[in-house]
Formats: C-alpha cells, structure tokens, sequence
C-alpha cells in the first residue's frame, strides 16, 4: 500500500534548511503523527488523546484479558532500541511499553558492538535496521541525526517510523509527553495544567527535558514558566524566544527561595557534568538548586515535584515519601504514555477505544 509520507515531497537540502518549528508537519504520513522527534510536533489535541489513551491503555492492562488483548495489538511488529548513550528509564519504558504491545523488540545499546566500528556511517548502520525491524527507537548523541534519520527512511522503499528517545542536548520529546500526562494527573482535581506557576531549576543549559517541557507547556493557556539556575546553566534564547512567540508569560532568575510558596509545579534537573569540556561545572554553586525537608516546608500543599530522573542529590531522599514527590510515578506514566504514542504511530488506538468502551458498559 502506498501511504503519504511528508517526508517523500522534499529534498534533503530543503529540509534541512527548515527551522525546528517548519520541520513538524513532515513528520506526519497521511496526515497522521508517523516519526516522533520534536516537541514541536504536538498540539494540544493530541496532547489531550496521548493522555486519554494512556490512561484507557493502563485500565485494560489491570486484568489478564485485558492484557492478552493488548498483547495481540502488535505482535506482527519489531522494534530496534538504538541507544546510543546511557539510559535506564527510557530504554526500559519502551522496552515494557512495547512487551505490553506484543511487539518483539532487539537492541543495540553500544556502537561498538555494531558495525560503526568498522566504519560504517550512522546512516547506514540505522537503515540496516530499518530491514529488519518495524519501529525504531533512537537515542543519539547528536541532536538532529534522528530528523535525518527520519527523512534517509522516509525516502526508501521500506520506510519505518522513527521516535526520538533524547537527542543531544536538545530535545527529549517522550519524556515531555510523560511529564505533561503526570502534570495533568497531578492537576486533575485543581482544574488542570493551565493557569499553573511550573518552576524548572537546575541545569536549564543542557537538560533537553526541560527545553521539550517548556515548548509543550505553550499548549496550555495562563501557564507561567520560571527559569531557576546559576547564570551559566540558564535556558537557551530559543527557547525563550518560542515562549515570546506564543504569548507564554515567564521569569528568568537565580535563586528558588522566594518563589518557592507560589509555585505549582517544581522540575528539577541534575547538572549535566558530562557535558563539561574541562571540569567547568565543579566551579558553579548549586545549593540554592535543591529541594529537602526544610524547603518542602515552604511549598503550597497541593504541589509537586517532578524529576526525569537519574537525581544526585538535588532532591534529598528523605522527599521520596512526601505526597507531593511525583518522580517515581513519572517512571511509570512514561511507559503506559509511550505506549499510547505507539499505539497511535501504529493506529491500532480505535481498537484500544472500543475495548475500553465495552469494559466500561
Ligand atoms: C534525562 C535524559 O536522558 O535526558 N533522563 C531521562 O531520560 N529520564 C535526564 C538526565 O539524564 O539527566
């Protein structure tokens, strides 16, 4: 069957040309999301559906027949986990998200078992799996290789969907999907993510979370975002300038203490040392970048914290068990939303609708 991919109408050069914000509606085969990459890419509607068949997903996994059900969706699928750099909470959430689908799934977590080593270039080594495989799930050092990547696929004869599992220091858009299906949970009763104060402290320069984050909070009418890091970890102009774009009212400052008891929302990020090019974040204060029991004391009772986690010590321990710390249910929503995002890519979400109908009569 020949589908319309968006992807087939352009020229590389073209493309690559496009600003992030031009690139999204290529992504989309048939007018559908087909590649998942940027942030960029999602409206608020289908925002609004990802969470809705998050949650239908999750409810008809809770009984056996349920599950049996699920499993059949998309046995006759393979997936590739190209993880390129570490990971524990993406690469297993999508390795479970895609067990519950029935897809079967390989990996490749280490270049240098793959034949990169003898020289073979990224591209080519991807569209290899791109023969074998049905879906593939990518993290990657480089931010924009996916969107290659994407395009090289689209314009062969066996074009496979790509998702973008992190990429660089730029984008993480799955992990901005978990984040908003736990905002919306977490606000559920207090009317919702719009209108909320959402703080995102700790190293902004170089945590691609929370640059997807914020471009998706522009989905959310009377959301005001706050910007909390020492100077050389602050958000990027870009992103800034995306919120200028949309109307996003937001604050930029170094210090979290005299916010804190307004805010709604806390997202707190490690410092990204690995980036580092000489040791240079050793230098940089982070005390004020921390959350424990003694700030906790000054945060309004119906907020939370979100973390995408692996944390150091920005949030002490001793948080874990307060009602407002969210950052271990963030690890599960991830796996039943990147179940949704495949269900949808793969459109088998009418059938998981109709289950969920009958269930509910
Ligand atoms: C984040 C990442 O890889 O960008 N982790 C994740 O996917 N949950 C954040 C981080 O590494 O600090």
């Amino acid at each position: 069957m020949n589908r319309a991919h968006a992807l087939q109408g352009i020229s590389w050069p073209d493309f690559d040309r496009l600003e992030i914000g031009e690139r999204a509606p290529y992504f989309q085969r048939d007018g559908r999301q087909y590649h998942a990459l940027i942030s960029q890419q999602f409206d608020r509607a289908f925002l609004d559906r990802m969470c809705e068949l998050a949650t239908r997903t999750r409810k008809i996994a809770k009984t056996r027949g349920g599950m049996l059900f699920l499993q059949g969706l998309l046995a006759e699928k393979r997936a590739m986990l190209y993880f390129a750099q570490p990971s524990t909470r993406t690469f297993l959430s999508f390795l479970s998200a895609c067990q519950i689908l029935g897809l079967q799934s390989g990996e490749v977590r280490d270049s240098k078992t793959s034949s990169e080593v003898k020289g073979e270039s990224p591209e080519d080594t991807v569209r290899i799996f791109s023969s074998y495989y049905d879906l593939i799930i990518m993290r990657y050092p480089e931010g924009g290789f996916g969107d290659r990547i994407a395009w090289l696929l689209s314009n062969t004869d066996r074009p496979v969907p790509v998702i973008n599992a992190g990429s660089g220091k730029d984008q993480h858009p799955t992990q901005a999907l978990l984040d908003i299906y736990t905002l919306q949970r977490s606000f559920e009763a207090i009317g919702g993510i719009e209108g909320k104060k959402i703080a995102f402290v700790g190293d902004l320069a170089r945590g691609r979370t929370v640059r997807s984050l914020a471009y998706l909070l522009t989905r959310y009418p009377g959301v005001k975002l706050y910007f909390v890091a020492p100077e050389q970890l602050q958000i990027g102009e870009d992103i800034l300038a995306s919120l200028d774009e949309y109307g996003v009212s937001y604050e930029v400052t170094d210090t979290l203490t005299p916010i804190l008891p307004e805010m709604d929302a806390v997202y707190m990020t490690r410092i990204q040392d690995e980036w580092d090019t000489a040791g240079e974040s050793r230098s940089i204060g982070i005390d004020e970048y921390i959350i424990d029991a003694d700030r906790l004391q000054h945060m309004k009772e119906t907020a939370v914290i979100l973390h995408p986690l692996p944390r150091r010590n920005e949030i002490a321990v001793e948080v874990d068990s307060d009602p407002r710390a969210m950052y271990w249910r963030q690890v599960r929503n991830g796996m039943w939303i990147r179940a949704a995002l495949i269900l949808h890519i793969f459109e088998r979400d009418a059938e998981v609708d109709r289950y969920f109908d009958d269930l509910m009569r």
